[in-house]
């Protein structure tokens, strides 16, 4: 019989393939990391994780898995977006502070310590192109989109400190990049520190495959100071560069779609979650499904603390309006109906129950999880 191995499936999806054998042995399965599993049993796994079969009657059948939601939009008109750019790198090399010097080169002198909110994204405005800043790399939201197979970065940019060099997390992130199959920008920050040794750095680059471009590479090496601020305008002159090289477009006459950010309970204003939009325009009225939350668009607010009546792609608000918190890293959509919209969000319950009991059932006797 024609199927699949588990191990294949594993990889297709993502997932740890013991994974797999646990969702078939909870849909009464039993199958092996090794056993090849029947179209019926690849459905029913691809079904859990919300995956859409493309099965292929050949001899030689091949079941090719497309994820719900995140094939290319093609339908609707194409207009320009602006660059999501990732801001990563070890910690405490200075992400935050570059973001923070990045913001401000862009808002009046005056309005630099205006009240601003965390939303895990910012858009700011450079000679009249938007670019949209991500806050949260190494988030618990990246590692779930990498699960899914989807991304919502164009560029990043890896910041490397200037007195310590490229460390663990360097080579993390720039996996991650490299994953992700985006350009990379490296920012070489604390340039003002006393300790900083830029060549030393390039050198270090070099031997992770990131030979600067002034060494014969390509990889963009630009040394900066977050305090100071010599070359953030050539850090963000690199970035508006790509993106003319790249011409982002999107589609925004279609229902929206995106990704959560972030996400949590507000006493007074019930969830709020954080979300990037891919494609498409969100507004206020339109109903929602994300993750294991739905519900009508309250009200959203973007990270200037302006409240917003339409979001197009590659911008981020807060939005208002879900029954539920969300995860980071869910995709959301727009969807016809309330009703549609809740059986999406039930099924995702549903996924969530199944997962936790899982859990349980492979822990150990003595260490019973905590029922809540
Ligand atoms: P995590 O989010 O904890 O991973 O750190 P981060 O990468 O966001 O680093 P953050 O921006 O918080 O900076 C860490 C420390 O380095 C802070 O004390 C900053 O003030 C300092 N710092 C960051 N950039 C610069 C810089 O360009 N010059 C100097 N002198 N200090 C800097
Ligand atoms: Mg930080």
């Amino acid at each position: 019989e024609e199927g699949m191995a588990v191990s294949d499936l594993a990889t297709e999806l993502a997932l740890d393939p013991t994974e797999i054998v646990k969702v078939l042995f909870l849909n009464g399965k039993m199958a092996t990391v090794n056993q090849i599993i029947d179209a019926e049993s690849v459905t029913l796994v691809a079904e859990e994780y919300g995956v859409e079969v493309l099965q292929k009657e050949s001899e030689d059948t091949v079941v090719k898995v497309t994820f719900e939601g995140d094939e290319d939009v093609t339908e609707g008109e194409q207009e320009a977006r602006p660059p999501v750019v990732a801001i990563m790198g070890h910690v405490d090399h200075g992400k935050t502070s570059l973001l923070d010097r990045l913001r401000k080169s862009q808002v009046a002198e005056g309005e630099a310590g205006g009240i601003t909110q965390s939303i895990g994204a910012y858009s700011i405005n450079v000679n009249s192109s938007w670019i949209t800043l991500l806050d949260t790399p190494g988030h618990e939201a990246f590692t779930a989109m990498r699960a899914r197979g989807a991304s919502v970065t164009d560029i990043a940019v890896l910041v490397v400190a200037a007195d310590d060099g490229v460390k663990p997390q360097t080579k993390e992130a720039l996996q991650q990049a490299q994953a992700a199959g985006v350009p990379i920008i490296v920012a070489v920050t604390k340039m003002d520190v006393s300790g900083a040794q830029v060549e030393r750095v390039k050198q270090e680059l070099s031997q992770i495959n990131l030979l600067p471009e002034e060494w014969g590479g390509e990889t963009v090496v630009v040394p900066l100071s977050s305090k100071t601020g010599e070359g953030v305008d050539q850090l963000l002159d690199s970035i508006v560069l790509l993106s003319e090289v790249y011409e982002y477009k999107g589609v925004s006459d279609v229902p929206a779609r995106g990704t959560i950010l972030e996400a949590n309970m507000d006493k007074s204003c019930g969830p709020i979650a954080s979300c990037i939009v891919q494609a498409g325009s969100l507004k206020i009225g339109d109903v929602v499904a994300a993750g294991t939350g739905y519900g009508k668009v309250k009200s959203m607010t973007d990270a200037s603390g302006e409240s917003r009546d339409e979001v197009k792609p590659s911008f981020a608000v807060q939005m208002i309006g879900l029954n539920n918190v969300p995860s980071a890293g869910d995709a959301f959509q727009v969807v016809e109906d309330e009703q549609t919209a809740r059986e999406m969000a039930e099924k995702a319950l549903d996924k969530e129950r199944k997962a936790r009991l899982s859990e349980q059932s492979s822990g150990s006797f003595m260490s019973f999880g905590s029922f809540d």
